[in-house]
């Protein structure tokens, strides 16, 4: 007979974690509140982005730097694991998709990219990080996209 063990909670969001969500219903919308959110990045923030592939990650991304005062021609980072937006604030655009290993996301070196801006990490709920604000894009069918935003992580 097996001995019951503890339920471990695997939620990335703490209990005490407030949600604010909206619904956008085209990638321009999505682009905008990337660019309010951009507007208020600081050195040192760090958002990850989680959400399945064409859920409009790099679209907010795009509005985002937008906002951190960047003009750069914002893409999904394919073959570089980073890329950096010189702005207001410097971001980085980190996107995870292709990193298996684990060595590699120590490589990234995301304490120095902290240091010198904000950062923004595509399937950033792969990234084992002790702090960052997970922005979670949800696709509801056609142009409809549910961004849910924990606050205070
Ligand atoms: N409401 C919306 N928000 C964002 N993108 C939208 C929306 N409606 C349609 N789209 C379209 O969906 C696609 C989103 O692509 P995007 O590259 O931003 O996704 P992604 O999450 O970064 O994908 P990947 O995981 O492949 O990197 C774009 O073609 C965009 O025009
Ligand atoms: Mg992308």
């Amino acid at each position: 007979m097996s001995t019951p063990t503890a339920r471990r909670c695997t939620s990335r969001i703490a209990a005490t974690t407030t949600l604010r969500e909206l619904i956008t219903n085209s990638a321009a919308e999505t682009e905008a509140e990337g660019e309010k959110l951009g507007a208020q990045l600081k050195p040192g923030d760090l958002l990850l982005l989680a959400g399945p592939l064409g859920a409009g990650k790099t679209t907010f991304v795009r509005g985002l730097a937008r906002g951190a005062g960047s003009d750069a021609l914002v893409a999904s980072p394919t073959f570089q694991l980073v890329r950096v937006y010189p702005g207001r604030v410097t971001l980085a655009h980190v996107d995870l998709y292709r990193v298996k290993v684990a060595a590699e996301l120590l490589d990234l070196g995301l304490d120095e990219l902290l240091d010198e801006g904000a950062v923004v990490v595509e399937w950033g709920d792969r990234l084992v990080a002790k702090h960052g604000r997970l922005i979670t894009f949800e696709p509801l069918g056609g142009d409809r996209r549910r961004l849910v935003f924990a606050d205070g992580s």
